[in-house]
């Protein structure tokens, strides 16, 4: 598809600059002042923002298995909605995502669709046990594997985890780890994610495996990556919306790590303006009504993610607007090995339309996703998505 943007305030992690786009086959062709092209569709955004589009490294579309909770296209229409045009997609659904069968079930669906770019992870553990990773050498010559993960359970013995990290090190795939050391959880949900998070640096720093960290929540695993990354573990993290935006004591919505508190919060802001986070990661996981009521752990994240960002983060005066690019598009895409991610010649045409200075209420009636169990109802953030451009393709439009 070819597509020229015109009057834009084009951002991306280290441009920024009014001017037009030019999408041809729908990759980036051309960007500068004044372009000008016979036959093809023409849009003013009237000096809207356009950035690239954003890509999640976790999120979680229930399909299959889970599908009344979310399936792989109301997934990618809430991930359109929230300027989302990737996605890296954990194996808890039922069956797990631990087989070809899976795999090629969620990859194939994803590509009928043709609405967003879906990352999907195999599991560390064979369905979970905890136990079995000879599964991975079959997915050893798979080029659709980028990263591997047991997310939402955690991988409990160390050995098993250490075999893990050296197969991926052999795959140069990122291992991804739901920090939990499960004979905490339930009594001491901080010590759960500090102690497994120590253990998977030390890991990666003997097996020199690539360590991606999920929803770093406390104060101390945040700064054994940092002294992890001062040791020269090739150690990365992610944090998400919810954890930067609430704290314990005024909003304690159930999710898994919890909403922890304001000295917290104070330090993964820190870490973020030091530059010590790689990636900002929604955790989008959609639950019914009733499966909260019993305790399901999670909320929906993809359609609130930027205002919630942008407000927190730029808005407040905690980082420009570039680094919030770099959090939500060059370094997830980046990790997931997508050509994505930044305006550059050459890489895929994926932008965002955003009217930054339009507030936004959040209102899970209008979410596209399945999940409507959000703590932010009601709540108010600046940055609307106005358009969603997939290869440039409008494939969103608010
Ligand atoms: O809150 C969470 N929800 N944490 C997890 O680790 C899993 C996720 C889910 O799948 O619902
Ligand atoms: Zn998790
Ligand atoms: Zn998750």
């Amino acid at each position: 598809m070819n597509i020229l943007i015109k009057n834009a305030h084009l951002i991306d992690c280290n441009q920024n600059f009014i001017g037009d786009l030019y999408i041809e086959n729908g990759k980036i062709k051309e960007l500068g002042i004044d372009i000008e092209k016979e036959d093809v569709k023409t849009i003013d955004v009237n000096g809207l923002v356009v950035m690239p589009s954003f890509i999640d490294s976790h999120a979680h579309f229930r399909d299959p298995g889970f599908t009344y909770k979310e399936d792989i296209e109301t997934g990618s229409l809430a991930a359109l909605k929230g300027g989302y045009t990737g996605v890296c997609l954990m194996g808890n659904t039922k069956p797990i995502c631990s087989s070809k069968e899976v795999l090629d079930y969620v990859n194939e669906k994803a590509s009928e669709l043709g609405l967003v770019d879906i990352h999907q992870c195999v599991t560390i553990t064979k369905n979970f046990d905890g136990q079995t990773i000879e599964h991975l050498e079959s997915f050893e010559n798979d080029k659709r594997i980028k990263a591997i993960s047991d997310d939402g359970v955690g991988v409990a013995d160390s050995k098993i985890m250490m075999d893990a990290m050296k197969i991926a090190k052999k795959n140069d795939w990122v291992v991804m780890s739901h920090a939990e050391t499960k004979e905490f959880s339930g009594v001491d949900m901080r010590l759960a994610e500090n102690m497994m998070t120590w253990r998977d640096i030390t890991l990666a720093k003997v097996t020199g495996a690539k360590l991606h960290m999920c929803h770093v929540s406390t104060k101390e695993a945040m700064k054994y990556i940092i002294d992890g990354k001062c040791d020269g573990v090739n150690v990365t993290c992610e944090v998400t919306p919810h954890h930067i935006a609430l704290t314990k004591d005024i909003n304690d919505y159930r999710v898994n790590p919890p909403i922890r508190e304001r000295e917290d919060v104070d330090f993964l802001l820190k870490a973020i303006k030091h530059g010590d986070v790689y990636c900002i990661g929604t955790d989008h996981a959609p639950h019914t009504e009733e499966d909260k009521k019993k305790g399901a752990p999670g909320m929906v994240g993809l359609e609130t993610a930027f205002p919630i960002c942008y407000t927190k983060l730029v808005k407040d005066g905690v980082i420009r607007i570039n680094k919030l690019s770099e959090l939500m598009s060059k370094n997830p895409a980046e990790l997931l090995k997508m050509n994505k991610g930044m305006l550059s010649i050459g890489m895929d045409g994926d932008v965002v339309v955003l009217d930054l200075n339009k507030k936004v209420k959040i209102n899970s009636e209008n979410f596209k996703s399945k999940g409507k169990n959000t703590p932010f109802e009601g709540m108010e953030f600046f940055g609307e998505v106005k358009m969603t451009i997939k290869n440039g393709e409008i494939l969103y439009k608010g």
